[in-house]
């Protein structure tokens, strides 16, 4: 009985893909097509890769070969291996070391290599498009200067924010690390800075940003994971996630970007927080990102436009 209902099944199932119009068919083989295509752009040849215990590959990638290069304007781009100047004078230096799952066990990789998570077939496909994914797509962020708090399409949040006829240089913050419960696969949760020049309405916001995520439509779980986004166009069309896209270099052997966080913070327990510190080099006006105590990279200042010459009016 039971093997005469699979058998009717697949008959049914052959002849939909019989008759099935022939567009559906090729849009689907078009839509592999780029995401082959995408993966192939983003995953580039590993010199060593690590199985992670969260699920996770991590590849190890030659500095120079990193997602970033592929910027038409970074083509040129000559790493900086260190920025010119630490800024000084910052209260509370870290002490406790940042740690992720994947090198739990020291795992390392070599000089001149940077860990990327590696983009699988499913993470693509659980975006909307193949051309949306690692970016926002519902633009659902606060609008700096309007709130310290509030709901914008269905995002609840809390802001502390600085913006006032100042120019920033870049902003140091400290962030507890917690995993949310997220509820609906289309939910996320995160604790991040931001760090903007020009606005939504001018549609010039440009965008600096880091901290942590817990987003399952992103990364298919609900582990905590270390972010970084860019925009220069009000994340019309540019910008990404962590190295989804070119822009960010990375610098730093021992980070995954995109990577999860362990262990987290628990409620009465042990609390894990770490430094954030973003700042413009003066010399050729990159922004670095250190965390915890360690450069991890940089956002070089020609993939932006204010951001590019000028320096940031809200840091938040
Ligand atoms: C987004 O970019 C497209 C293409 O460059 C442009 O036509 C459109 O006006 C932009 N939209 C916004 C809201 O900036």
């Amino acid at each position: 009985m039971a093997a005469a209902k699979v058998w009717l099944v697949v008959a049914l199932l052959l002849l939909v893909a019989l008759f099935s119009p022939s567009e559906a068919t090729s849009s689907t083989s078009l839509r592999r097509r780029q995401v082959r295509s995408l993966l192939k752009r983003l995953n580039k040849p590993p010199l060593a890769t690590f199985q992670s215990l969260d699920g996770d590959i991590i590849d190890c990638v030659h500095i120079s070969n990193q997602p970033a290069f592929d910027h038409p304007l970074l083509k040129d781009h000559t790493i900086q291996m260190r920025p010119s100047i630490q800024p000084s004078g910052l209260y509370g230096e870290a002490t406790r070391p940042f740690t992720q799952t994947w090198n739990q066990n020291g795992e390392k990789c070599s000089d001149n290599t940077i860990p990327i998570r590696r983009t699988k077939e499913e993470d693509v496909m659980r975006a909307t498009s193949v051309t949306t994914f690692g970016k926002k797509t519902h633009g659902g962020s606060p609008h700096p200067h309007s709130h310290l708090g509030g709901v914008t399409d269905g995002h609840h949040y809390g802001v502390a924010y600085a913006t006032r006829d100042a120019n920033y240089y870049g902003t140091k913050v400290t962030i507890n690390v917690w995993q949310p419960t997220i509820v609906t696969s289309g939910d996320f949760s995160l604790s991040q800075l931001w760090i903007t020049a020009g606005s939504y309405e001018n549609k010039d916001l440009n965008t600096i940003e880091a901290g942590w995520q817990v987003y399952p439509a992103m990364y298919g779980d609900d582990k905590t994971r270390l972010f970084i986004y860019w925009t220069r166009d009000a994340y019309n069309t540019t910008g990404c996630y962590n190295l989804a896209c070119s822009g960010f270099i990375q610098t730093n052997p021992q980070f995954v970007i995109g990577g999860s966080i362990s262990p987290v913070s628990i409620y009465g327990g042990t609390q894990y927080e770490y430094d954030y510190l973003v700042w413009k080099d003066p010399a050729g006006g990159n922004w670095w990102l250190q965390l915890q105590g360690n450069y991890v990279g940089y956002w070089p200042s020609s993939i932006f436009t204010r951001l590019q010459t000028g320096v940031a009016d809200t840091v938040e």
